[in-house]
């Protein structure tokens, strides 16, 4: 039954080719860990995206129960830590993996360096990867004030300090993410919006440049 149906969209859109072109390619010898174990590190990148799709998915499912205002957002969240079947499990993925996958990128991007792979040819690759770097840090800290807590709303005023500590644009900046002079109902909508839209549409983009870069280019070859 399956078959036919493939049969039939395969017939109309050709599409075999489109998968075959990812499912035939073969892991380099040099990066797989099957063949030399220290091959592993070049995993990271691979293994910061596993986190990437965890954090997605359970973000998604989050915000079926989180309510995005100052008056519910707490008690929305502790709703679903506390009464919803399997909401701390969900809830944890995204607590948890939200620093595993800034870890992650961290190694990534130690390895990416001490094999000297932002060389030539993969310059625009390292570049690209600095815009992801600052996109995951981004989400870190939009996504820190949504609880809507005591350590969610200070960590917040400490971020904005520092980000008013800028010299000359300091201060616009400050007012520019707290959508006001103070840390309120503003400053909570914008995070989220930004949390939950801008960030992570701009995270895919970047990682389909990424992914297109490296499947062009090829993976960096052995020292
Ligand atoms: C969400 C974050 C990121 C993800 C999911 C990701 C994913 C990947 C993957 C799967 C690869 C293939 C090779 C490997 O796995 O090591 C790769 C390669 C690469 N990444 Fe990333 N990356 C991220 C962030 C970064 C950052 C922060 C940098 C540098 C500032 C970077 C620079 C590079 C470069 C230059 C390559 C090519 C390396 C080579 O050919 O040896 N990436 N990335």
């Amino acid at each position: 039954m399956l078959q036919k149906v493939y049969d039939w969209v395969d017939e109309r859109l050709d599409i075999t080719p489109l998968w075959r072109d990812i499912a035939d390619h073969e892991v380099p010898e040099h990066v797989n860990p099957a063949h030399h174990f220290s091959a592993f590190v070049y995993c990271f990148g691979g293994m910061t995206f596993f986190v990437v799709v965890i954090q997605i998915l359970s973000g998604m499912f989050l915000t079926m129960y989180y309510v995005p205002d100052i008056i519910h957002a707490y008690e929305s969240v502790y709703y679903l830590q506390n009464e919803v079947t399997h909401g701390m499990i969900v809830r944890g993925m995204h607590h948890w993996g939200a620093s595993l996958v800034i870890v992650m990128m961290f190694l990534h991007t130690l390895r990416v360096f001490f094999t000297g792979s932002y060389k030539k040819p993969r310059e625009l690759n390292w570049v690209v990867g600095v815009l992801l770097f600052f996109v995951i840090l981004a989400l870190g800290f939009t996504g820190y004030l949504l609880p809507w807590d005591m350590k969610a709303y200070f960590a917040t005023v400490v971020g904005l300090e520092i980000a008013e500590a800028a010299p000359f644009v300091g201060e616009f900046a400050r007012i520019l993410m707290a959508g006001g002079d103070i840390i309120g109902a503003q400053t909570l909508a914008r995070f989220f919006a930004i949390h939950v839209f801008f960030l992570p549409g701009a995270l895919l983009g970047l990682l389909g440049a990424h992914f297109f870069m490296i499947r062009k280019q090829g993976i960096s070859g052995p020292l």
